[in-house]
């Protein structure tokens, strides 16, 4: 009985109706399941997870709601190398993006779609980007083969029957999304615990606002409302209709008068994002009534609003975060919002049946399994060099969960922004914090960000690579037309946000960092927003407006004005080497690039 109810079609719009149909034919699953979005569905798809090993069962008293997913070794992370853009000419998807002919690309996935879900279910989930009500919100339908998909989407986007309600009232075109591990089952045959496929096909075409993904589980690949949808498709969608679509966090500051001002920031995958935008503020600005407010952690959609102020939503629903590194000395927030009803994937079991990951408590566990269930230990561990994690490992979790979550969050025409931060991670040349001069000249400096690789992405970690915007993997067209849009902005914009630039993670000569960072950015934060808000004085260099020692509140931290000028130091060499590097991505960009980016690096250079 039950299956039959999930059979059957839970929207009655014909062109949705039309497209399943014919994705089924063409996938050939077992059964189809059109997600209802309800708590008693949830249970048995995890139930059914448990019973085939793709999930483990925490201890539900001390973990209530939690389950441990461990992947396939070789499905751990986004494959940017896999990731197409398959635009009508190669030019629109420019040089920072993967590009095949689409007609080529089609035919391509049409045979490896072909009978993918043999021996499968394929489940019809209808998901909603961003708040109820809201005009900035977007809906797409996505269909898998998944059920640990199924799970993750439920967390991170709005799903169920009341979106597919939605679909057969809206008057505009869903984004389709297919998506299949790329494991059909023979009759008979076991399942494994995390089916995929080695060839992995992550490809969006940006004109049709389509995404078809074969062969990864994992992630950004999978879970098509984030990365592809919230901002591949979404970047598309947003310069064609005026509006931005951004790798962003968003957070709120409230002052001790109950003033709040919203920010939202930018730092590649990987770079503190989710820790920045769940900030607890140092103990004395705490007890003056200093409150930072979460709206956001990943992906923010920005439009200016009637009055040419710009606002911005959270598309999400969920956050994705990066576990390793996250403790209550982090992100108590963060800590509090995963401790109920989370799906953990790659994290270390531990014997009473928690999890564990590098960085969680200052000790490790005796003994535990690694993120591929082989036994660990901190022996084993010096031994090898072998984490007991795996360093993508993530937390899926409910935002609604988080105590900062600002009361706000979810209103309909977005909250307010004043300022922008850009920020990458960088060792040397980039200071604590500068701000640019103007609008043009912020857009030139989140152009030019560079930032050390992570374990977000596959390939190597810790070199230096142009991350325009953060957007480098995540621009759904040609990065100098995306330069253009965010130029034209200003047009659009009564009052343009002030654009800053943070850097938490410059070294001393020994190597060590010489900025505590987490809650003490707090202090950084209030000079941005003081700023913002006219009420800062700064000082002017080359590279732009930056705080004198006097100007950042000091009290409860012991920071010499030495070491403040070590952190901002403007080292001339260094920034020599900088803006010639910032030539090699725009002879890339040559034929697109937006004249303003070529004479704010003249102005720069004149600068200097
Ligand atoms: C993410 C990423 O998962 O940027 O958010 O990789
Ligand atoms: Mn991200």
């Amino acid at each position: 009985m039950k299956a039959r109810g999930h059979a059957a079609p839970l929207s009655s719009n014909e062109h949705l109706l039309r497209w399943v149909e014919k994705m089924r034919t063409l996938c050939d699953p077992a059964a189809v399941h059109w997600v209802d979005g309800s708590a008693a569905e949830r249970r048995e798809l995890i139930a059914g997870m448990v019973t085939r090993g793709t999930l483990t069962r925490l201890d539900q008293k001390t973990w209530p709601g939690c389950y441990l997913a461990r992947s396939d070794p070789a499905d751990v992370a986004r494959v940017e190398d896999r990731t197409f853009i398959c635009a009508l000419s190669r030019d629109a998807a420019g040089p920072t993006n993967n590009w095949s002919d689409p007609f080529e690309m089609r035919r391509k996935l049409r045979g490896l779609f072909a009978g993918c879900m043999r021996g499968r279910t394929l489940y019809v989930i209808a998901y909603r980007m961003g708040p109820a009500g809201s005009p900035m919100s977007r809906i797409g339908v996505q269909l898998t083969d998944s059920p640990y998909v199924v799970v993750n989407m439920g967390i991170m986007a709005r799903t169920g029957r009341a979106i597919f309600g939605e679909i057969d009232r809206a008057q505009t075109r869903v984004v389709p999304g297919l998506h299949s591990v790329g494991a059909p089952l023979k009759r008979g045959q076991k399942d494994v615990s995390w089916p995929c496929n080695p060839d992995k096909y992550i490809v969006h075409f940006p004109e049709s606002r389509e995404i078809w993904s074969f062969g990864s589980g994992y992630g950004g690949n999978a879970l098509l409302g984030k990365k592809c949808f919230a901002l591949r498709i979404a970047s598309n969608l947003a310069r064609d209709e005026g509006w931005m679509a951004e790798h962003m966090l968003i957070l709120g500051l409230e002052d001790p008068k109950g003033e709040k001002t919203y920010v939202a920031a930018a730092f590649p995958s990987a770079c503190g994002k989710t820790n920045f935008a769940m900030l607890v503020p140092p103990e004395t600005f705490r007890r003056k009534g200093w409150k930072v407010w979460t709206v956001g952690d990943d992906i923010a959609w920005l439009r200016p609003d009637a009055a040419g102020r710009l606002h911005a939503i959270n598309p999400e629903a969920g956050f994705f975060g990066v576990a390793p590194g996250t403790s209550v000395k982090t992100n108590p927030n963060a800590m509090a919002a995963l401790a109920r009803n989370t799906i953990f994937t790659n994290t270390a079991l531990t014997p009473d049946g928690g999890v564990w990951w590098e960085g969680m408590t200052p000790e490790p566990p005796e003994r535990c399994l690694d993120w591929q269930g082989r036994e660990w230990t901190p022996e084993i561990g010096r031994a090898t060099g072998a984490t007991a994690a795996h360093p993508n490992a993530r937390f899926t979790a409910p935002a609604s969960q988080c105590p900062t979550m600002d009361p706000d969050w979810e209103r309909p025409e977005g909250v307010p922004i004043s300022a922008i931060i850009f920020g990458g991670r960088r060792a040397t040349t980039m200071p604590l914090i500068y701000q640019s001069f103007n609008w043009t000249a912020g857009v030139y400096l989140g152009a030019t960000m560079g930032s050390e690789t992570t374990a977000a992405a596959g390939g190597a970690t810790g070199k230096v690579r142009r991350d325009p915007m953060a957007m480098r993997p995540f621009c759904g067209y040609h990065m100098g037309d995306y330069f253009r849009h965010w130029i034209s902005m200003q047009k659009r914009l009564s009052e343009t946000p002030r654009i800053f630039h943070v850097n938490w993670f410059r070294k001393d000569a020994a190597g060590k960092f010489l900025w505590p960072g987490f809650g003490e950015n707090m202090r950084v934060l209030k000079w941005m927003v003081d700023r913002a808000r006219g009420r800062a004085l700064g000082k002017e260099t080359p590279i732009g407006w930056v705080p004198r020692y006097e100007d950042i509140d000091w009290t409860g931290l012991d920071f010499t004005r030495e070491r403040f000028d070590e952190l901002q130091a403007f080292d001339k060499t260094a920034w020599r080497a900088e803006v010639i590097n910032h030539e090699e991505l725009f002879l890339d960009l040559h034929d697109r690039l937006p004249k303003e980016l070529i004479y704010e690096r003249e102005l720069l250079i004149c600068r200097m």
